[in-house]
This record gives C-alpha cells, sequence and structure tokens, in this order.
C-alpha cells in the first residue's frame, strides 16, 4: 500500500492523474492522505481509493492517515522558508511510526550535483529533510524537481504581462541559469518513479529540464515572442529588496520573502540550479520542454491579474 498527498495540487494531482490513466498501479493499492480533502481529483472517488485527511501541521492525523501503509509519496509543504523542515520531519516521523519502510520525497534542483548543501533560502527544509530522512532508518528515494518553467515570472522579478506595449523590466540580483522544465512533464515522471518505487530504494534522482537557460535568456525569449524591450537590471540584493518592497502584490512580511527569493540568485550564479540530468528523458521516453518549447505557453499576455501568491506559500498569508 502506498500514501499519495498533495493530490489536490499540479505537482501531486498529475502523479496521481498518470498512475491511474496508464494503469500504473491498481488504486486498491493506493490511499490519499489529503490536507484538503475536498480538493482530492474526482477521479480518485471514482476509483475507489481511500481518501484520509492528512495534515502535515497536525501530526496526529497522518498516524491516522498513513496507517497500514508500505510506503510513502511525500509531496513537500507549500513554502520557500526553512520553518517547513517541521512539518516533513513531523511527516516522516508519523511515516516511520506508522510502520511505513520507505518514503519518496520531493526536493528541488538547486544544490548542484548532489543537492545536499546549498546557499538559495528556498532549499535549506530540502537540505535538512533529506538528511534527516536518511537518518531515519526508513529506505529513502529523493526526487529532485527542477524549477518549474511556469513560475518563471518569480525568478524574472515577478514580472506581469499585461496588454500594455510598455517595456518589460526584470530588476533581479543576478542573471544565473536554471534547467527549467514543464511541471506537467515532472510530474508524469515523478509517476512513473512512485508507481515504481522498489526499484528506486536510496536513490536520489535529479529531474532537471533539457538545459540551463537564464535570466537574461528569458529576457530575449520573451522580447521574441511579444515583441516589447526587455531591460535586464541587474542591481544589489538590497537594492532588489527594496525595489520589490513596492509591490503590493508581495507578502507584507517586512521583506522576510524577498530575502529569502534574493538568496536564489547567488545559488543559480554559483551554477547551483544548471545541472543537467537525463533522467527526466529517459522517464518520459521524450526529449524534456524547456523554456524555450514552452514560450508560446508561458509568454502569453494577460490581463493584470496580479500575481499567483499560491507559490508564496505560508509566506502569503
Ligand atoms: N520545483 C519548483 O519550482 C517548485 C515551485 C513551487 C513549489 N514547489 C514545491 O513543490 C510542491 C508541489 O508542487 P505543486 O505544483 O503540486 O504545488 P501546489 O499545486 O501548490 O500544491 C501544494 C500541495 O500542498 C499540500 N498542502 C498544503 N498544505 C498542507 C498541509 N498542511 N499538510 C499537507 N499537505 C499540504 C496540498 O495538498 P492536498 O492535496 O493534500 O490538499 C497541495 O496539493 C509544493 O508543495 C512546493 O513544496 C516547487
Amino acid at each position: 500500500m502506498l500514501v499519495l498527498t498533495g493530490t489536490s495540487g499540479r505537482l501531486g494531482g498529475g502523479v496521481l492523474q498518470n498512475i491511474l490513466q496508464k494503469g500504473l498501479m491498481p488504486p486498491s493499492e493506493l490511499v490519499i492522505s489529503a490536507f484538503n480533502v475536498d480538493g482530492v481529483p474526482a477521479a480518485a472517488k471514482d476509483a475507489g481509493i481511500i481518501i484520509q485527511h492528512g495534515d502535515y501541521t497536525k501530526p496526529e492525523t497522518l498516524l491516522h492517515a498513513f496507517r497500514g501503509a508500505d510506503a510513502l509519496f511525500l509531496v513537500t509543504y507549500p513554502s520557500v522558508g526553512e520553518e517547513r523542515f517541521e512539518h516533513h520531519k513531523a511527516a516522516i516521523d508519523a511515516a516511520k511510526a506508522s510502520g511505513i519502510r520507505h518514503v519518496i520525497y520531493t526536493s528541488l534542483s538547486f544544490g548542484g550535483i548532489t543537492g545536499e548543501e546549498s546557499i538559495a533560502g528556498v532549499m535549506q527544509a530540502h537540505v535538512r529533510s533529506v538528511k534527516y530522512l536518511k537518518a531515519s532508518g526508513l529506505i529513502y528515494t529523493i526526487v529532485r524537481e527542477a524549477s518549474y518553467a511556469d513560475i518563471w515570472n518569480i525568478f524574472c522579478g515577478f514580472v506581469q504581462l499585461d496588454a500594455s506595449h510598455d517595456d518589460v523590466d526584470f530588476v533581479v540580483p543576478g542573471d544565473g541559469a536554471s534547467t527549467w522544465a514543464d511541471r506537467d512533464e515532472l510530474a508524469e515522471a515523478t509517476a512513473s518513479i512512485v508507481a515504481n518505487w522498489k526499484q528506486y530504494e536510496n536513490k536520489s534522482i535529479l529531474l532537471s529540464g533539457p538545459r540551463a537557460t537564464s535570466i537574461s535568456e528569458i529576457a530575449t525569449l520573451l522580447q521574441t515572442h511579444t515583441g516589447r524591450q526587455v531591460n535586464v537590471k541587474i542591481v544589489s540584493p538590497e537594492e532588489a529588496i527594496i525595489y520589490h518592497m513596492r509591490n503590493p502584490a508581495l507578502p507584507q512580511d517586512g521583506g522576510k520573502f524577498l530575502r529569502n527569493w534574493a538568496t536564489w540568485f547567488k545559488a543559480m550564479s554559483l551554477g547551483e540550479a544548471s545541472v543537467v540530468d537525463p533522467a527526466l528523458e529517459q522517464l518520459l521516453g521524450r526529449k524534456p520542454k524547456g523554456i524555450q518549447e514552452m514560450a508560446e505557453e508561458l509568454f502569453v499576455v494577460q490581463q493584470p491579474t496580479g500575481l499567483d501568491t499560491k507559490e508564496f506559500g505560508d509566506y502569503a498569508k
């Protein structure tokens, strides 16, 4: 029996969808632990999968949700801060106490070849969680997901493409690169790992996009696809933080979120997010899409609706 988490989200939801649609595992071998039980896709209910309430911030719910299972697919808590380590620790502890033997954990592609060290704020909870999982005595599989291509605008200085013909400014504290990948393709490949978890005992898999693309290369792509002038303004981290604190769509937390965000750029400039690995292509059985291949869908002009603050997790509250 395998417990799936995060099924209302795009990664965990995509994993569930791929498992069901491709028949990778019988539904009778699945349990869903859901924070938001109402958000569990209807397909899970239709397939008769048992759905339990499981909240990483309420460990007693996890003990109940994980009971009797052999493995846990642990989708990480949606936040960029180090404090989410406590939620992952609670889930790992609950897995162990429930008799689960194997945890599949979704980390991130920052941290270079190993992912074991990083200077990026967003990676700190992952580094600690992976260390904790490895020391727990449980069998582990670490799936290091590339940066989602669809949140390019957060990395490029919280850009919003409205219908005007104005210049676009990327005000950022660095011009590093990342191996952006399609969130849905990451889910597809992750589903294949999750469904075959016994083949991935004590392994770490890096799911990268096909190439590393820098912030200035994204600017060039955006310029080509929209015809707008895109200006990349590299400033110091302090200047970038002060500049973006004026943006009302960003968390009004005194700059805590932005100080975390600013660290990603130093890490990228050191090549932390630039490692290209063939695993995603091998698992998909085709070339994965990078930011270039997705440009048509990513650089669409929208009504100015404000930023999608869901990606800021706890910082958006
Ligand atoms: N690689 C990247 O570029 C990148 C970017 C953004 C985020 N991430 C990380 O990747 C994860 C998955 O991405 P996604 O696209 O699926 O994100 P998403 O659509 O925002 O989904 C986040 C999931 O978090 C779960 N969740 C929220 N609060 C929870 C709690 N208290 N206890 C247990 N689960 C809780 C929800 O699970 P339920 O279905 O159980 O309600 C939801 O499905 C995120 O959670 C985040 O850690 C990665």
